[in-house]
């Protein structure tokens, strides 16, 4: 067997969670990250014949059973997972019956996946209906995104505009909008279940005062859409109580959507 922390899967999620802590996001125990690993990517590092020990969910995922995926373990902080990543990490497999994880390796001081596990395997779930090549759910606490998800209307139309007309690339990048979700308790099956409903039909979704969630096909994927989405929030905060007289308008909107072939919410423009 080849060494596991050499792996290039985990080389670049130690890298994208040392990055995360680095932009000031994942403060404490801030975020968590689940990242689906095929087969070809696991086979020269873990015997996946050998459990190390099964970990009951409160939640049925038989829709993936089989699955394997990393995550990030609860209450650990992403700024140590560079230094031990054994502790602060896990593999974990969906078993047979839908409701326990096997875990593979990782979680070396007795620890578990992260609380909102719910949230990243029901996200899953619907993102792999929407495209099969679907592979992370990065859910972390952007200062921005949070600033201005305390101060801006929830609607979802709304919120989206905001974004769209900060910056040129916030449409193109996702333009299918964002999704927002009113306050809720965190770590519950109830928030993973409306995480989820909101994400049938978005990549991206808000919770408000708490943080976002970017789902993707790799890494870059849904870093780079939280990553944008956090540098318009950015601008809407810097920009806030001045008049913005060079606003992207709707028309301009329009404009870029069709040189870019964007498949975007019409809906959400005037
Ligand atoms: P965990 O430490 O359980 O991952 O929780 C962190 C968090 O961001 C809760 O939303
Ligand atoms: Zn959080």
């Amino acid at each position: 067997m080849k060494i596991i922390l050499e792996a290039p899967f985990m080389v670049e999620a130690i890298r994208t969670l040392t990055n995360l802590y680095r932009l000031g996001w994942d403060e404490r125990n801030g975020g968590n990250l689940s990242y689906l690993l095929y087969d070809e990517d696991i086979k020269d590092y873990l015997d996946t014949d050998k459990v190390i020990r099964t970990i009951p969910m409160s939640f049925d995922a038989s829709e993936i059973v089989g699955k394997v995926f990393l995550v990030t373990g609860t209450g650990k902080y992403f700024k140590n997972v560079q230094y031990d990543p054994e502790r602060n990490l896990g593999i974990v497999r969906i078993a047979e019956d839908g409701k326990t994880c096997e875990l593979l390796w990782g979680y070396s001081d007795g620890g578990k996946f992260t609380s909102e596990l719910p949230a990243h395997l029901m996200s899953h779930m619907v993102r792999l209906k929407a495209d099969p090549e679907h592979r992370v759910v990065m859910h972390t606490h952007p200062t921005n995104t949070i600033a201005m998800s305390l101060i801006h209307p929830a609607s979802e139309r709304e919120f989206t505009r905001s974004l769209w007309k900060m910056q040129t690339e916030s449409i193109v990048v996702f333009p299918e909008g964002v999704a927002v979700l009113p306050w809720m308790v965190c770590g519950t099956n109830e928030i993973g279940e409306h995480t989820a409903k909101k994400l049938e039909n978005t990549r991206l979704c808000v919770w408000t005062t708490h943080g976002i969630y970017g789902t993707g096909k790799d890494l870059d994927e849904a870093f780079g859409l939280i990553e944008t989405v956090e540098k318009a929030a950015e601008l809407y905060m810097l920009t806030r109580g001045a008049e913005r007289v060079n606003e992207i308008k709707d028309d301009e909107l329009r404009d870029l959507a069709a040189v870019f072939g964007l498949n975007y919410r019409t809906d959400y423009l005037d």
